[in-house]
């Protein structure tokens, strides 16, 4: 455990002589033996002790607490640093890089990954403090800070009618942004981080850059657009601005659906069709099957689906074969951007729940595998009823048009072949408070991974992955992303220090 000597010996003591001090006296601290302490002594020296907050400060717990999955409340940081600005990030990451010591980096803290946001005996830096947001009519931009959530950003821009390309679910944040990124927007405007415009990154070593598709840091700018953890902090993200319009503008149309399990291999297919055939960017749609145990430990499952056509209608050309197959219930009518915003608030119960994510990727026009993959997600929520909560099966399209504008735009590494294809996720929600998958099931999820490969040569999605999913190998921008990695990183220092995708 960490404690800060008091503010008045930092003042005149350097840590050499705290070091002294401290071994010649019967505190229970051992300074010398853990680096993780000199260091965020260190950082605490240089930005105060509301900045640098050790485990009896005010906002230590509730950082430490604020994640969506219970796996990664289960770290006990030595120190945590609130930056309010880029040069805060820097001083962190100096001494993180002096003293080698683990770190981790917290935004939204939706990661479904255990680790990827948090670290044992190490630094965490939490934005929860730099969540700025504005728009520049000049530039016709939006700047962000780290530390705002999609809906927050949505709520906060409606007066000038603008968004940014965020997240479907108003309460994640903008670490989505480094995996990627998909959005309803998406088929229009590409992946989230497909609209980047200007980005400040600290490296490791603590160095500030900004990096821009033109400039001489487009190679760490292209590699931000699907790298995720692994290439520095982003300080500051400057996006292009879209033109939603104001929460009373009606411009789209569409709304959620629901099927019966009965219709799950008509959905299968038509979902394998439309992701074929529909390459009309002012279309989108999410289909989710669920899985929810109930209280008397019986399962129930049903498909949920939201449609969304930026027009006056859904077209019957694009949405047909869906609106044909029998449903439970439908709700359609004109609806804003903010409306869509809104309209998927956590699907599923949020924080205090263990959380697992794996991901597959199938080409459009293969119903029997798309049949196959409900089917094997299916004998996995049946096999382990009543052992989880919920467990969702989600397929995203992913349109021609996404992946054309990503390229028109200097690429991003995902950089996905000329096919349209359906990026799929499984999430498997544990019971209320449960620390840990039991090894049968973790069997099953790995079972599922098997019996529902990619298709060859598509890139899975490194936001919704299992952590021990190769998803870098996966890119079509792979060698380029290791080539990079040793540029700004040549001691891979994030790689010995930090949990997150592997593969570089
Ligand atoms: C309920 C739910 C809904 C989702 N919906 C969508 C969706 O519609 N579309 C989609 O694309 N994804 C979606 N996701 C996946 C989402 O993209 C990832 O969970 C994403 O990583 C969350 O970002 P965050 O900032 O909330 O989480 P965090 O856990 O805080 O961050 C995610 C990762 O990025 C790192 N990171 C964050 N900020 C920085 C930074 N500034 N610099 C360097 N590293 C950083 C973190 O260390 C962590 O490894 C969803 C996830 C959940 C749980
Ligand atoms: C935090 O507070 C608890 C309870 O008062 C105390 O036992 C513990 O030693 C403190 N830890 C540190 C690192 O100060
Ligand atoms: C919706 O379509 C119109 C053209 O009909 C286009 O001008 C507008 O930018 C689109 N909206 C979004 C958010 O893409
Ligand atoms: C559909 O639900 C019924 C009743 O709950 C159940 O018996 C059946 O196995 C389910 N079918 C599928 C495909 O899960
Ligand atoms: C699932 O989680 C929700 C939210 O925590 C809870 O209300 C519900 O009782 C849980 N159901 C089961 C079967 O664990
Ligand atoms: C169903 O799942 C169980 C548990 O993972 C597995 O043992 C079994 O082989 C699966 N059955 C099929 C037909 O895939
Ligand atoms: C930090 O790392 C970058 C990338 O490797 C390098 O160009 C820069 O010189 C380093 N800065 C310092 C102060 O070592």
């Amino acid at each position: 455990m960490w404690t800060s000597p008091p503010k008045s010996w930092l003042f005149f003591l350097s840590n050499i002589f705290i070091l002294s001090y401290l071994s010649s006296t019967c505190f229970a601290l051992d300074f010398s033996s853990n680096n993780a302490n000199l260091a965020c002594s260190q950082a605490r020296t240089s930005l105060g002790e509301s900045i640098v907050q050790g485990v009896n400060d005010s906002d230590y717990q509730s950082a430490a607490e604020g994640y969506w999955n219970l796996f990664n409340t289960e770290f006990n940081p030595t120190c945590i640093v609130f930056p309010r600005q880029s040069s805060h990030v820097q001083i962190a990451m100096r001494s993180i890089f002096e003293f080698d010591v683990d770190y981790a980096i917290q935004a939204g803290g939706h990661s479904g990954m255990k680790g990827w946001n948090n670290v044992n005996s190490g630094i965490l830096i939490s934005f929860k403090f730099m969540n700025h947001i504005s728009y520049e009519p000049s530039r016709d931009t939006i700047t962000l800070e780290p530390g705002i959530r999609w809906g927050e950003s949505v709520n906060a821009l409606e007066p000038q009618g603008v968004s940014p390309v965020g997240g479907r679910v108003d309460d994640v944040g903008t670490g989505l942004l480094l995996g990627g990124g998909i959005s309803f927007l998406s088929p229009a405007h590409g992946y989230a981080a497909d609209n980047y415009v200007e980005l400040d990154v600290v490296l490791v070593n603590g160095t500030l850059v900004t990096a821009t598709e033109s400039n001489q840091y487009s190679d760490l700018f292209r590699t931000l657009k699907g790298g995720a953890n692994r290439f520095g902090i982003v300080t500051r993200y400057e996006v292009r601005a879209i033109h939603t319009g104001r929460a009373s503008d009606k411009t789209w149309f569409g709304g959620l659906v629901t099927y019966p399990n009965t219709s799950f291999d008509a959905v299968a297919r038509a979902v394998s069709h439309y992701t074929r055939d529909v390459d009309d960017p002012k279309a989108a749609i999410l289909i989710y099957y669920g899985a929810i145990v109930l209280p008397d430990d019986t399962m129930t499952n049903f498909i949920g689906a939201s449609f969304y056509y930026n027009g006056t209608e859904l077209p019957d050309h694009i949405f047909g074969e869906l609106l044909s197959i029998p449903t439970l219930s439908t709700s359609f009518g004109p609806l804003s951007w903010h409306d869509i915003t809104f309209s998927l608030s956590e699907p599923l119960p949020s924080n205090g729940h263990g959380q697992l994510f794996e991901g597959t990727a199938l080409a459009g026009g293969e119903d029997d595998l798309y049949e196959d993959v409900v089917r094997h997600w299916v004998n996995f929520t049946k096999t382990f009823t009543p052992d989880f909560n919920t467990s969702v099966l989600a397929f995203t399209p992913i349109p021609l048009s996404q992946t054309l504008i990503g390229r028109e735009r200097g690429g991003n590494v995902i950089d996905p072949p000329l096919v349209p294809y359906n990026s799929i996720h499984v999430q498997v929600t544990l019971p209320f408070g449960i620390p840990q998958i039991s090894p049968e099931m973790e069997e099953g999820r790995q079972l599922f991974l098997k019996q529902a490969p990619r298709s060859p040569g598509l890139p899975l999605y490194i936001n919704e992955c299992d952590a021990k999913q190769n998803v870098f190998e996966t890119y079509g921008q792979y060698d380029f992303l290791k080539e990079t990695h040793s540029k700004y990183d040549p001691t891979r220092f994030n790689i010995r220090h930090t949990n997150g995708p592997i593969g570089l």
